[in-house]
């Protein structure tokens, strides 16, 4: 499959946890990476040649660090924008349909923290709902996050480690050496038109 990773940091140049990450994936053949704030700085979305990026690969990722219990602004803007009716969704939306999308999160929180009696109270899969949903009604696969927690206060050992972790799964859903429909988000059904129908 071809992977397009979209990636979405609004200070990437102090970035330290997106960054390893990035670079753990830069180069890699049919992996396509897009700085969406780099070529977007205003937000003005070309949403003609997004669509095109998205009809090129099989494999979306949203990779961004976790802003207020979501995305940095540019993601909304790019689905607002990029996913139109009759396009991804609704009648005779069915470009996107049979693709899969995984989101790839840096969080400033613990693991801990992250769930019933943390601070935070819920994990992250449950913040990241929206884009579940929104895979769901745009007939896509979607699979459980790739998280890392507490990127920053990790030792450098650690922070290579988990980059080379993400390397390894994209690298392997790349390759079909990994399923990406044994790695569904918890509790994810797969939409009715997700098979067959990806135009
Ligand atoms: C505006 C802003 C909002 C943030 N919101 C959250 C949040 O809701 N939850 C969280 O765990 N961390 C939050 N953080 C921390 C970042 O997620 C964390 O610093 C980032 O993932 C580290 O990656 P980086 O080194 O690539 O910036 C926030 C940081 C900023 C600047």
């Amino acid at each position: 499959m071809n992977v397009l990773v979209l990636f979405a940091h609004p200070r990437s140049r102090t970035s330290v946890v997106q960054r390893a990450m990035l670079q753990a994936i830069a180069g890699l053949e049919r992996v396509t990476i897009v700085d969406l704030y780099a070529e977007y700085p205003s937000l003005d979305i070309d949403v003609g040649r997004e669509q095109q990026r998205l009809l090129e690969h099989e494999f979306i990722v949203l990779q961004h660090p976790f802003y207020w219990y979501s995305s940095p602004a540019i993601l909304k803007e790019w689905q607002d924008l990029v996913l139109e009716n009759g396009w991804a969704y609704g009648p005779g939306g069915t470009r996107l349909a049979g693709r899969f999308l995984m989101s790839a999160v840096s969080t400033g929180g613990s693991e801990t923290a992250y769930r019933e009696g943390g601070r935070n109270r819920f994990d992250v899969s449950e913040f990241l709902r929206p884009f579940d949903q929104t895979a769901h009604l745009c007939s896509m696969a979607y699979l459980a996050p790739f998280v890392v927690h507490a990127g920053r206060r990790l030792s450098p050992e650690a922070l290579a480690a988990a980059a080379a972790a993400y390397r390894e799964l994209i690298t392997g859903l790349r390759d079909g050496a990994i399923d990406p429909l044994a790695r569904l988000a918890e509790g994810y059904t797969l939409p009715p038109r997700f098979a067959g129908e990806r135009r």
